[in-house]
């Protein structure tokens, strides 16, 4: 672009919002990395804001009401300041393009999760007064060499993207129309984000992607790096440094990963692994492409290989021809995993997917949400148990901070994944304590401090 910015735009203030998964807030770092290279600052205050971008998702109809609700509040800050500038970003502006500022006047930019690049482009054009919208996807853009802004207040916590889009094509899933092709981020640039991150003290890095387990890099001698061989590589960086990662796909667990699991203390002995449903022709209806069986073997590989590893899954309620038989099937492969955690939702149907364009979205309302509340119910007793069982043991512990409940107590997490709660006895965010677990509750463990 020919026409340089006018010297107001140099210095503007960018406020960012980010809803959605970990890989959005981490999209929401690199986003404030590229606006800050071009002279822009971050405010954490949005009245002070020349620019407000809201980084959004559209997983859920929820996730998407909950913005449209947003977009409406930021209505007044526009009142207020008439040269504010909205952007829309992220996974729902991918999916409703222009329709979004058909919508809600009040937008001026969307961009796509491929396009921020753009965004410096897209501002000038707001800056002047057009509509500003990119929402290519792209078969290579992995944001490789931008060393993200950690907006995270913690200092000691961070993620780190390995990956990018989605090519499982889930019948119920908006993943891939929103974030395009699968594509692995360059390792080399992966590993010394790492370091940067080991030099500046940060204690914990979650590698991130949709289906982690299908990372697969080659370079330009054509030498192929798979992610156990990632996982290895980012343990190696600083025995102080835990790594954890996220999400893995059921159908590609392989036991080298968990062999990588196993070899490595800093390796955090934990496993997200979404089943979405326990009964087979609900998963075969998901387009997920693993059995109940399957999924079982993976299971027993896990427990075989490491023993200590807490998993944890996300599920579907009322996906489309769920019978009660099969939400019983649900239940039943909760109870025989012992889920230490899950994040359960009900079906929605999202336009434009498979189930959407085939399928009918045949399990009223009212038994989606009983089914979820019974899931709800089963995973609290889980929780609990899984709990229980950790009475008597010591966990390393790496502090996060005070505890929320209370200033007396400090809190942190062990390598399973599980929140700890001690007495504060003068340890900082960041230390390393082993805590003896001496009670708990569905959702905290409880301990003291040993040395
Ligand atoms: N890539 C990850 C999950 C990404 S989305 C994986 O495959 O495991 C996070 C979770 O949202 C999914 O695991 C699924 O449980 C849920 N989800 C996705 N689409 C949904 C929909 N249309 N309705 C309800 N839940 C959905
Ligand atoms: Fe969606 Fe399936 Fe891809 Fe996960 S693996 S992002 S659920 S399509
Ligand atoms: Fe949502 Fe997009 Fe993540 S739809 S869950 S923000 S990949």
């Amino acid at each position: 672009m020919k026409i340089l910015r006018p010297a107001t735009v140099h210095g503007q203030k960018v406020f960012i919002e980010t809803y959605g998964c970990q890989m959005n807030v981490n999209d929401s770092e690199v986003v404030v990395s590229i606006l800050k290279n071009e002279g822009y600052s971050h405010t954490d205050e949005i009245s002070e804001a020349d620019i407000v971008l809201i980084n959004t998702c559209s997983i859920r109809d929820n996730a998407e009401q909950r913005i449209w609700g947003r977009l409406r509040d930021i209505r007044q800050y526009k009142k207020n300041k008439a040269s504010l500038i909205v952007g829309v970003i992220g996974c729902m502006a991918e999916r409703l393009k222009e329709e979004l500022i058909e919508k809600e006047k009040l937008v001026d930019i969307i961009a796509g999760p491929d396009s921020y690049r753009e965004l410096p482009v897209l501002i000038r054009t707001a800056n002047e007064g057009g509509k500003a919208v990119n929402v290519e996807l792209s078969k290579e853009e992995t944001y490789a060499e931008i060393s993200p802004v950690r907006l995270g207040k913690d200092g000691i916590t961070a993620f780190v993207s390995i990956m990018r889009g989605c090519n499982n094509m889930c019948s119920y899933c908006v993943v891939p129309y929103t974030r395009g092709r699968e594509r692995s981020r360059n390792y080399n640039t992966i590993i010394s984000e790492i370091e940067e991150l080991v030099a500046r003290g940060y204690k914990e890095v979650t590698l991130l992607g949709q289906n982690v387990n299908s990372y697969n890099f080659t370079d330009d001698n054509g030498t192929v790096t798979d992610f156990p061989t990632l996982l290895r590589m980012a343990a190696e960086v600083s025995s102080a440094l835990r790594i954890r990662f996220s999400t893995s796909h059921p159908k590609d667990l392989s036991d080298q990963v968990l062999y990588a699991i196993r070899d490595y203390p800093n390796i955090c002995k934990s496993i997200h692994l979404p089943a979405q449903s326990g009964s087979n022709s609900v998963l075969k209806q998901m387009n997920r492409k693993y059995t109940r069986e399957w999924y079982l073997d993976r299971i027993s590989a896990i427990k075989r290989i490491v023993p200590e590893c807490a998993i944890s899954t996300d599920l579907i309620a009322g996906f489309c021809t769920e019978t009660e038989e099969d939400h019983k099937d649900t239940l039943s492969l909760m109870e025989q995993v012992g889920y230490a955690f899950s994040f359960m939702f009900k079906y929605s149907e999202r336009p434009g997917t498979q189930a959407a364009r085939t399928m009918k979205d045949d399990v009223p309302d009212d038994v989606k949400t009983r089914r979820l509340t019974e899931i709800i119910n089963l995973q609290n007793r889980l929780s609990l148990m899984s709990n229980r069982k950790d009475i008597g043991k010591t966990f390393e512990v790496l502090v996060e901070g005070r505890s929320k409940r209370s200033l007396e107590d400090m809190s942190g997490r062990n390598s399973q994944n599980k929140m700890v709660v001690f007495p504060a006895g003068g340890e900082k965010p960041g230390d390393y304590v082993m805590v003896e677990i001496t009670d708990c509750t569905s959702a905290t463990l409880l301990g003291r401090r040993v040395r």
